[in-house]
């Protein structure tokens, strides 16, 4: 642990956001953030959160600041809920100085609560003293946002939903580390601003859709032929799985009432090229989140051609290339 100054204790974690090979959506248990199905994952590279906490008696509640960014009072609210878990775990009352900094747009289908909150988890626990196993952060983590407890373990990672009411089973595990394989995940961002409907709230309506039984029937199948294309590094099954499972998700989220569409003419276009490139013989695939952005997943030898190909269209923000990267962890660099 560092000290500030004389009293506060200050640090920092940084957090990968991760991308869903297989997706989680739908909650059995809201408040605890328990999911309805596991859920597969990679770390992202190039999409993270620095995260700076200081705590201090003087304070009389949690100052937060989103350096480049800005938080709604609900979001700040929740950041605080999340620290609160932290401190009764650690018995502090003392309230915190938060800083925090995305290198990617908030919001908009990358995860940033994934990094948000895995980087929040690692850095609280770590500046009150708590001594916590990769599981317990994990768990912790995903009670901030599910899909934080992917952010936590390194590379490539498998939230198991688990069984128990109180979700002490429902935590996520490295299978392979960061260097297992060397994949990209192109980032197509085709638009920065925030989402109108949050993962959370659309979660909320996932029981509306006659689609989610089926689903559901098919997940851990899904998983298992998933594991096995990462096993074997079979980039054609496992790519065929990715574009499955992420179409699948959509279906359910469009038949959901009130109906969630959250792609633009930019995603179906990116779409189509990525099925275009293939049918020209270059091995690549798509998914999406709940955003209009596309994330396409490439061998790392094919990766510059599939760039060439993507810059021709239009509509196209930028481009987040992405290798599998680390969990979250403390670094020294502190944003204050
Ligand atoms: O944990 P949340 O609320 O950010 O939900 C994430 C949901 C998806 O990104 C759509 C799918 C997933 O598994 O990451």
């Amino acid at each position: 642990m560092k000290q500030y100054n004389n009293s506060p204790m200050k640090t920092t974690a940084i957090a990968p956001a991760n991308i869903a090979f297989v997706k989680y959506w739908g909650k059995r248990d809201e408040k605890l953030r328990l999911p309805l199905n596991s859920s597969l994952s990679m770390n992202l590279s190039n999409a993270h959160t620095t995260t700076t906490v200081a705590f201090s008696k003087t304070l009389k509640k949690d100052v937060i600041n989103a350096i480049n960014d800005s938080f709604s009072h609900d979001e700040q609210k929740r950041i605080s809920t999340h620290l609160d878990r932290i401190r009764k775990l650690a018995g502090s009352t003392m309230h915190a100085r938060v800083a925090t900094k995305n290198n990617f747009p908030k919001s908009a289908g990358i995860a940033s609560s994934a990094s948000g909150f895995a980087a929040l988890t690692v850095v609280a626990a770590h500046v009150l003293g708590l001594q916590l196993s990769k599981k317990e952060l994990s768990i912790l983590a995903r009670q901030g946002s599910g899909s934080a407890s992917r952010s936590i373990p390194d590379g490539f990672v498998l939230w198991e939903k688990g069984s128990k009411r109180n979700g002490s089973d429902s935590y996520a595990h490295s299978l392979y580390p960061a260097t297992y394989w060397d994949i990209y995940d192109i980032v197509v961002v085709v638009q920065s601003t925030a989402k109108l409907t949050s993962s959370h709230g659309g979660m909320k309506q996932v029981r509306t859709s006659p689609k989610l039984q089926n689903r559901l029937s098919q997940i851990e199948t899904t998983i298992t032929r998933m594991k096995k294309a990462l096993r074997d590094k079979n980039f054609a099954a496992f790519g065929e799985l990715l574009e499955k499972d992420c179409l699948s998700m959509h279906a359910v989220m469009q038949s959901q009432k009130p109906s969630l569409e959250y792609w633009t003419s930019e995603t179906h276009a990116i779409m189509d090229a990525v099925k275009n490139m293939r049918k020209d013989g270059l091995p690549v695939y798509f998914t999406i989140d709940a955003g209009p952005n596309v994330h396409v997943i490439v061998e790392e030898k094919h990766k510059s051609a599939v760039v060439t190909q993507l810059k021709k269209i239009k509509g196209i923000k930028m481009m987040l290339i992405n290798k599998p990267a680390k969990g979250a962890r403390v670094i020294d660099k502190h944003l204050f």
